[in-house]
């Protein structure tokens, strides 16, 4: 008899872990602990056995009895905070709709950088990052703009102590990634820039740019035009025209003004591109040799191109928006909206 109940223990315990609602919980208790149940006929079957035996098997028997019924219980409270949603959880309605969660996204100029980063990365270029607060040596000396350039006139800007100021350009990356390796280099780097420029719909005080460096013992300016025309047409499509035409930097030679023909007008002439049909993307060029020789590299074996970009001019023409201004402002009903 023993033997037997021990069998009913392990049966209810295996059937308890089984439910899953009162109902089946009410179908074990009948089963185990009801008039006609298991224990009820072992009960039953009591009477059978000698004196002894009756008493030790009794006992067991009522023993069982209470676990079953103690267990019955707690299986019970179980499923009740399943149910409920928790041990304190009110009782919980699945039809209900849901609360709706605030998903939060990145920034349409975080956007941009990533988007841009990935074309470039596409073509092999690594992105690396520099401080946004720069020594005059990097910003601009290094860069082949001494104290008594012209070129500084509208960049200096904001100065945190003698020599040392917020970043004007990207450009200062240049210097620090090929003070650290050797060529071949192939990197773009973007950030926050800064400049002492009045804000209106065009200008801010702070805004973005990516910078583009490629080191190697044989490049050419078609390289540079070839890598910059894939690049605009991944951004603004296949249609788009791009435009060359010289310009100055203190830190290439030569330089070039890059254009792409106007997204708005397809080239014909609007507001947009003040009528010319063109609109100013870029700066580039060929890396001067003074700059080779500010980071000891051989500007007899080595030569390299240059460009820079500002993020928001891009995210501003890719997507239609009228005023930089807007990037700034955290107004979700304009951030969400990328
Ligand atoms: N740093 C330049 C600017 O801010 C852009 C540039 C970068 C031009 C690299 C040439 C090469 O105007």
């Amino acid at each position: 008899m023993q033997a037997e109940l021990e069998e009913i223990r392990k049966d209810a315990r295996e059937k308890l872990k089984e439910a899953k609602d009162t109902a089946d919980i009410e179908r074990v208790r009948q089963k185990f602990l009801g008039r006609k149940g298991v224990l009820a006929r072992q009960m039953k079957m009591l009477g059978t056995l000698a004196p002894d035996e009756k008493r030790a098997a009794g006992k067991l028997a009522n023993e069982l009895k209470e676990k079953i019924s103690a267990q019955l219980s707690v299986r019970l409270e179980e499923l009740r905070e399943v149910k409920s949603g928790g041990k304190d959880g009110a009782p919980f309605d699945v039809t209900l709709p849901g609360k709706k969660q605030p998903v939060g996204k990145l920034h349409p100029i975080t956007q941009t950088i990533i988007l841009i980063e990935k074309i470039f990365g596409e073509l092999g270029f690594r992105s690396v990052r520099g401080p946004e607060i720069e020594t005059e040596f990097y910003n601009f000396e290094a860069l082949n703009t001494p104290g008594d350039h012209p070129a500084r006139d509208e960049q200096d800007s904001f100065y945190i102590d003698k020599g040392i100021l917020l970043r004007t350009q990207t450009s200062p990356v240049q210097i620090r990634v090929m003070e650290r390796e050797k060529p071949p280099v192939r990197i773009v780097a973007s950030g926050k820039c800064f400049r002492r420029d009045a804000t209106d719909a065009s200008h801010s005080p702070m805004f973005h740019q990516v910078e583009g460096l490629l080191v190697d013992e044989e490049v050419t300016f078609g390289d540079l035009k070839g890598v910059l025309g894939v690049f605009l047409e991944r951004m603004f499509g296949a249609d788009v025209k791009t435009r060359f035409r010289p310009d100055f930097f203190p830190f290439t030679e030569p330089s070039a003004d890059v254009s792409i023909s106007c997204i708005i007008c397809g080239g014909k002439g609007c507001s947009s591109c003040g009528g010319s049909g063109w609109i100013e993307i870029l700066g580039a060029g060929m890396v001067d040799p003074e700059v080779f020789k500010k980071v000891n590299y051989d500007p007899e074996k080595y030569v390299g191109f240059a460009f820079g970009m500002g993020v928001e001019r891009i995210a501003m023409l890719k997507y239609g928006i009228n005023d930089i201004r807007l990037f700034f402002e955290n107004d979700m009903r304009f951030l969400s909206q990328f």
